[in-house]
């Protein structure tokens, strides 16, 4: 049985990992935490994701002294300026479902990885990984001629754009087409309504041709039940910063 605390437990992800966590017989929440002043601390998460969870809300990473392994679903700011240093000194391996994060933010998490492991993915779904890898094949036969463009959907609420899975398949692209730079594949962001995540992968080229990827989820499911499966994995691992690459193996 792997014990979890998630971090961020009042908002949109880190509640539905709490409420999925009850089906799985591998998983115990032990710990639900929210932001030191949030209006939740000390109330039950019952009474947010409804069920029969007695678990109390806290809000220090601190008091979680007897868990396995945390998840970080806040944001890149909470992340970086209140909770990296509480989770190197709880010493416990991390899982990182934040997004957003800068190159200089991306220094500390290297850093942070050299004393525990540490999980960092901008979209836990397996399925999500497999496309990016395909597009890994695909990019690699392109003609020079063919204009690559990344359009993605989010719901009204995300606070990043580009998206963390946007930035992923870009990263993916470059690295597997050496012609191509960063500033070679546009992003657009879509944000509307309660869109949970599509991703659109364009290659047009000038010989009158196109060709789409795409991928959707119709629901948070895919990205929390992946959560919960990196959690059970991490806590087996060294010390260093794993990818969706490294679970997919
Ligand atoms: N990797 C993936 O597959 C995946 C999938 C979906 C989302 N995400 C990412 O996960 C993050 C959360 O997404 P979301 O949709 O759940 O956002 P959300 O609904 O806005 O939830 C974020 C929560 O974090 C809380 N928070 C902020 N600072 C905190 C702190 N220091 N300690 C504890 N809690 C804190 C916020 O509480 P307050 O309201 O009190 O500030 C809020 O409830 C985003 O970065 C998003 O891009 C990743």
């Amino acid at each position: 049985m792997v014990k979890i605390a998630v971090v961020g437990c009042t908002g949109k992800l880190g509640g539905m990992i709490i409420k999925e966590a009850a089906a799985r017989p591998d998983i115990e929440v032990v710990y639900a935490i929210a932001r030191s002043g949030n209006r939740y601390v000390g109330h039950g998460m019952a009474e947010l994701i409804g069920g029969h969870s007695d678990l109390i809300i806290i809000d220090g990473i601190e008091q979680a002294k007897d868990c396995d392994v945390f998840i970080d679903c806040t944001n890149a700011a909470a992340f970086i300026e209140h909770n990296c240093e509480r989770y190197r000194r709880a010493g416990k391996p991390v899982v990182i479902a934040t997004t957003a994060f800068s190159e200089e933010d991306m220094d500390k998490i290297r850093k942070m990885a050299t004393e525990t492991p540490v999980f960092l993915t901008g979209n836990f779904s397996v399925a999500l990984h497999d496309f990016i890898e395909t597009l890994r094949f695909a990019v690699r036969r392109v003609s020079n001629d063919t204009d690559i463009q990344i359009v993605e959907y989010h719901h009204n609420e995300k606070h990043d754009a580009p998206s963390g899975t946007a930035i992923m398949i870009r990263d993916a692209l470059t690295q597997a087409n050496g012609r191509l730079t960063a500033e070679d594949i546009d992003i657009c962001s879509v944000r509307g309504g309660n869109i949970f995540g599509e991703h659109e992968v364009i290659f047009a080229n000038c010989k009158d041709e196109v060709v789409t990827f795409k991928h959707s989820v119709s629901s948070r499911e895919p990205f929390v039940q992946g959560a919960l499966d990196v959690m059970v994995w991490i806590v087996k691992q060294k010390n260093g910063l794993y990818t969706m690459d490294d679970f997919c193996e």
